[in-house]
């Protein structure tokens, strides 16, 4: 099916891109069908085709024309949808444009959107254009039915690279000679996305040889670096204090390292961070207690430590939004993975 294989192309860009950004070990990530019993019209199948072909110019990083499509508040405001009324929506005038128009949306040079995306959009927008509702809840005729059981869903990548944005704007790109020195220990230092003097650095292609001595060479670009990866290399709870300084961190990977409790204690103090992840380490609930105030973080990765469910829900209680990944063991969550990913 045409779509299934744009989704996969679109996949395959966003990963050659970002490639060492979504390695995080974690089900949801994982490709799977769109399941029209449980999975929302917008979430699972519009915002996934805005982010593949719209949000590169509306969207986190750019705003042509003044306005972003990759939120359900951006898109609101943008005023380009009105619910159940296509004729008013610019947005359906500007996709279904003759594509030799100059008007039409993909403008000339970039992917277009299929017919069969043109018309999954013409439905949701016909059908109200709702944020919340389950496809199954929408009047889903024959031919669309078809076409959405073909499609296969993969949460949008940029969605997590937005996450990096709601930082605040840096004058100055970080120091030339510190990065360079990040650069010759052999991590992979770079700039976030093309519009960000924020940085992110990653330790797979060395994690054998990371130890907590290069994790020194990480302080002198503190204000800038935002995400960080060093799972499986040699870091241990001797970074603790070094690892609680870097404190415009977003997204920390520990996983599948010998850190403890104690790295806790001073990843507590990293009050940006959304994103962390600690599966396969020896942390346990008291460790959890020290991250209470992180009132920004979203995602938790405990699969495969000592964290126990108690642990986890008293945790979940002082964070508001916060969704804590136990692997296999989590017992509410709606759309479980299949398969739990073996360590
Ligand atoms: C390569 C960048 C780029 C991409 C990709 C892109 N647009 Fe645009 N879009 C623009 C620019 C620039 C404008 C402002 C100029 C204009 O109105 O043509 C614009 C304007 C629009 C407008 C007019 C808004 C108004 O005020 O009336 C709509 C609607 C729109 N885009 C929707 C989309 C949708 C939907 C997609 C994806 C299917 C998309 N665009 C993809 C660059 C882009």
């Amino acid at each position: 099916m045409l779509l299934q294989k744009l989704i996969a192309i679109i996949t395959i860009t966003a990963v050659s891109t970002v490639g060492f950004m979504i390695q995080n070990a974690s089900a949801e990530d994982e490709k799977r069908k769109v399941n029209p019993e449980t999975d929302k019209a917008y979430e699972h199948v519009i915002a996934p085709i805005l982010a593949s072909r719209c949000t590169g110019c509306h969207g986190a990083n750019k705003a042509k024309g003044k306005f972003r499509l990759h939120t359900k508040e951006e898109i609101l405001k943008s005023e380009t949808v009105v619910g159940g009324k296509l004729e008013e929506s610019t947005l359906i005038e500007r996709i279904m444009l003759p594509d030799d128009d100059e008007d039409v949306m993909p403008p000339e040079g970039k992917d277009r959107l299929s017919a069969e995306q043109k018309k999954i959009i013409n439905w949701w927008i016909a059908e109200g254009a709702s944020f919340d509702k389950k496809i199954s809840e929408l009047n889903v005729p024959g031919d669309l039915a078809t076409i959405i059981a073909g499609l296969i869903y993969s949460k949008p990548k940029e969605v997590v690279i937005t996450k990096a944005f709601n930082l605040p704007d840096l004058p100055q790109p970080a120091d030339a000679g510190a990065v360079g020195a990040i650069d010759k220990a052999g991590v992979l230092i770079m700039q976030l996305a093309q519009d960000t003097k924020y940085l992110s650095a990653n330790a797979i292609n060395v994690a054998k040889s990371f130890n907590d001595a290069q994790v020194k060479l990480l302080i002198p670009v503190k204000t800038h670096l935002t995400w960080l990866d060093v799972s499986r290399s040699g870091i241990t709870d001797q970074s603790a204090s070094d690892v609680g300084q870097l404190s415009m961190l977003t997204k920390l990977h520990l996983e599948n390292t010998s850190i403890t409790d104690q790295m806790l204690q001073h990843v507590g103090k990293l009050s940006n961070l959304e994103y962390l992840n600690v599966y396969g380490t020896k942390v346990t609930d008291a460790g959890l207690e020290h991250l209470k105030g992180l009132k920004k973080l979203k995602k938790l990765y405990v699969w495969q430590t000592g964290v126990t469910e108690a642990g986890a829900n008293k945790l979940k209680e002082a964070i508001p939004g916060l969704d804590v990944n136990m692997g296999w063991k989590q017992p509410e969550k709606e759309d479980k993975p299949e398969e739990p990913k073996k360590g």
